[in-house]
């Protein structure tokens, strides 16, 4: 055998999931695993979302409905957005995809922050665009140098807005002024996959730029069924943006890039806005008890916008992570993201914060990071 390998697509870092439960407790002989890793929905899925797909099982000999036309018409209602205007992916991974396909060629580059979503980089690494990252400010994008390393080769920018893993949010007026600076020939991606966290008056008005197509680039908004509404394993997600820009992903997507369970799933989902508002509630009182608990203990716990956020721990954050492993907790150490003494976290139920605090309390103690 000989492939005939490109070099752009081996170069690229193969994606690091969150470590999966049933392979922690295979390797470490722990059990009642609790996993904090992925900013995932604790909750689970709404009861409605899951008797839809039961009642949909008896229909997967057939294809589903290629333009999920029931599905993209109550998403386009929720966001008050028209049908032409919503593009649903496999996750919202899939429509990061699409914008890669219909907009980068070879040579093309493509703006991101550091640290902030790998998959942005990756999609265009697999077209052979170019990659130009700008560094956060702080924990904030950095508009300005953003702005100032756009060139006429510049087709896409993404923003992730909070941005993962910050947790940091981009202010309307901030957002404003970042646009009315750019050229028209670019599109400015900003991935909201995590702002029905976000309080409402904090939010970019997305719709208002997006029907506004005069002199300022083309924006799309990203969102998620992955997160508020508890579908990860469903894979839903969906654009927002001009028609005109939606007519060019239609072009690059497969006909049945949502399938039949999904698109039964997501549409009772959206039925059920209780089991949605009880998430965003519960999420937010658990980040403000985890955030008091680990400060307690010693830590620093940075704000978010979100259903995770960044603990300073103080000492090595891989060395607190494998500790935390041999205690059923999984986290995410942030050193692979620049940040050597970091944990990310996402917020779980109020079990599941209290058993990630106590486990820390005890590798704190052990690793000799905090003396309290
Ligand atoms: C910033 C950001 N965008 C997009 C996604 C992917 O979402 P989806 O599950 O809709 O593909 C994630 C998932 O963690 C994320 O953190």
């Amino acid at each position: 055998m000989h492939l005939p390998i490109q070099q752009h697509i081996a170069a690229i870092i193969p994606y690091p999931p969150g470590k999966p439960i049933d392979e922690l407790e295979r390797e470490y002989g722990v059990t009642n695993v609790i996993k904090l890793a992925s900013n995932e929905n604790p909750w689970g899925p709404s009861p409605k979302a899951v008797a839809a797909i039961t009642a949909m099982l008896p229909n997967l000999h057939r294809y589903p409905d290629g333009s999920s036309f029931s599905l993209t018409g109550a998403v386009a209602r929720w966001i008050g957005a028209s049908s032409d205007e919503i593009v649903l992916g496999n996750g919202s991974n899939e429509v990061i995809e699409f914008l890669v396909k219909a907009f980068v060629r070879g040579g093309d580059v493509v703006l991101t922050s550091h640290p902030s979503f790998l998959m942005y980089q990756k999609f265009v690494q697999v077209r052979g665009g170019v990659n130009v990252v700008v560094p956060l400010k702080g924990m904030h994008h950095d508009l300005e140098s953003i702005t100032a390393a756009v060139t006429d080769r510049t087709r896409l920018i993404f923003i992730d807005n909070p941005n993962n893993p910050t947790g940091t949010l981009i202010s309307p007026g901030e957002f404003h002024r970042f646009l009315t600076g750019l050229p028209e020939s670019l599109i400015v991606v900003v991935d909201e996959a995590y702002v029905d966290y976000t309080d409402r008056d904090q939010r970019i008005d997305i719709l208002e730029y997006i029907r506004r197509p005069d002199t300022l680039p083309a924006v799309v908004s990203l969102r998620t069924f992955s997160k508020a509404f508890g579908l990860a394993g469903l894979r839903v997600g969906f654009g927002v943006m001009h028609s005109a820009v939606a007519d060019q992903l239609h072009r690059v997507r497969q006909p049945f890039n949502i399938n039949l369970l999904a698109q039964a799933g997501a549409l009772a989902a959206l039925e059920d806005l209780d089991h949605y508002q009880h998430t965003l509630q519960s999420t937010i009182e658990g980040r403000k008890w985890l955030t008091e608990a680990v400060t307690e203990l010693g830590c620093q716990a940075y704000p978010s916008h979100t259903n995770f956020f960044l603990i300073d721990v103080r000492g090595d954050a891989t060395r607190l992570y494998e500790a935390m492993l041999y205690k059923g907790v999984i986290v995410r150490s942030m050193k692979a993201y620049g940040y050597p003494n970091f944990i990310r976290i996402t917020v779980g139920t109020s079990d599941e914060n209290q058993r990630f605090v106590s486990a820390l309390r005890d590798c704190l103690q052990d690793l000799g990071y905090v003396r309290r």
